[in-house]
């Protein structure tokens, strides 16, 4: 069965409605007729994260920069940034996204920076204290060398869940692999599902072998394997290439795109001139600015025809890809408003083709090392 990717017309009323919808692209699925159906069908702004039932928007929120000082916010935090965190939460709600990605990692361990998971949950609370939301949690668990078996995951999960304030989440995934102890992680996922801790289990950073392997063990205790969190941008295209992708279609397992806008690189509002400060400045440097260039003037160029931005564009090219969920990082509600834009229309699967081939032009940048282990 065909994956869909949101539907509706082109936002723009210029745009010919005979234009073929990106949606065409989508590889043709080479799932058992039993595989889980990653994406509705019918429309509606949520999709279903692999096999296990749980639907979340179609586009989800990255929460990694909330409270981190370590990488993003000029390693400082404060009562303004606090502000715009709480802001972007708010709007995405207000803008109907309602995913929201986090880990016990993010924010914490360093002075001055606040757990993003504690900083989720007050604004849940928050926000519930005025009116009823709806919101998914994903958080995940860190593969730290010194933690070992199973225990160690139910261990970790109930600190976030207290950190969060929720009794449940409704995805929880290994952050990357182990260099030992995969197994014990997986037993431990398991457990946590059983135990209606988590409503679906994923992983991240897992290469094809890794997804393979941990779907198989999963199976075996009849749980479903729901996502796989990993690097997937139009200028960071290796889960295309190294045969993940094509996995997670095939096995019904969600693929969940992180820094889907190469960290600001593909908003457009980084040039040779202004290239980004802190750490981001030594991959998206000045060079490596001046040779994406061309491909932002088409981004560009191609959202002028639909009175998009090269943010939503961008988007929009994951979620036509099929069975894609990415979650930007919003600092502020303004960035969160726009990242609602992506959805409800489409490229034209010409369009989708052309971005990746100009894109093949444009040298990858490293990424992160853990999707090798
Ligand atoms: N599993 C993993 O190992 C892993 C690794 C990385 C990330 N993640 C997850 O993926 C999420 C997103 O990835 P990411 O934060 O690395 O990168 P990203 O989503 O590609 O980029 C986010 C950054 O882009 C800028 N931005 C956002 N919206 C914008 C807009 N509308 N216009 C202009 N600039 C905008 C902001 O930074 P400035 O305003 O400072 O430019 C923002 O912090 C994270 O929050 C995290 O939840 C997971």
């Amino acid at each position: 069965m065909a994956l869909q990717v949101a539907g509706g017309a082109p936002h723009h009323l210029g745009v010919p409605r005979r234009r073929q919808r990106c949606a065409a692209l989508r590889p043709p699925r080479v799932a058992s007729e039993s595989a889980a159906k990653p994406v509705e069908e019918d429309g509606s702004n949520k999709a279903v994260l692999g096999g296990s039932g749980v639907a979340v928007t179609k586009l989800g929120i990255g929460a990694w920069s909330w409270g981190d000082t370590t990488y993003w916010n000029d390693f400082q935090w404060d009562d303004r940034k606090l502000k715009a965190a709480k802001g972007a939460f708010d709007a995405s709600v207000d803008s109907g996204i309602t995913f929201f990605d986090t880990a016990e990692v993010y924010g914490a361990g360093v002075s001055g920076a606040i757990n993003s998971e504690s900083l989720l949950g007050r604004f849940i609370k928050e926000r519930q204290q005025k009116e009823k939301v709806e919101v998914a949690i994903a958080t995940k668990f860190a593969a730290l060398p010194w933690r070992f078996g199973r225990g160690s995951v139910l261990a970790a999960l109930k600190g976030s869940l207290s950190r969060l304030g929720v009794s449940s989440v409704e995805s929880y995934q290994l952050h990357w692999p182990g260099i030992w102890g995969n197994e014990g992680y997986l037993d431990g996922l398991a457990d946590a599902y059983e135990q209606g801790l988590v409503k679906s289990v994923g992983v991240s950073n897992y290469s094809e072998k890794r997804l393979r392997d941990a779907y198989d063990r999963l199976k075996q205790r009849g749980v479903p394997l729901a996502s796989n969190q990993v690097n997937y941008s139009l200028i960071y295209r290796n889960p295309e290439e190294n045969g993940v992708k094509a996995a997670c279609d095939e096995l019904g397992i969600t693929l969940i795109a992180y820094s889907p806008i190469a960290q600001g690189a593909l908003t457009g509002k980084y040039t040779p001139e202004n290239p980004p400060t802190g750490p981001r400045g030594r991959i998206y440097t000045p060079e490596f600015l001046t040779k994406l260039q061309p491909l932002i003037n088409k981004i560009k160029e191609i959202g002028g025809s639909y009175d998009k931005t090269p943010t939503q564009v961008v988007l929009n090219w994951l979620m036509c890809q099929g069975n894609v969920v990415p979650i930007p990082g919003a600092k502020n509600a303004e960035q969160a408003r726009e990242f609602a834009g992506a959805l409800g229309w489409s490229l034209t699967g010409d369009e989708v083709e052309e971005m990746r081939s100009m894109a093949r032009e444009v040298k990858p940048v490293m990424g992160f090392p853990v999707e090798r282990l």
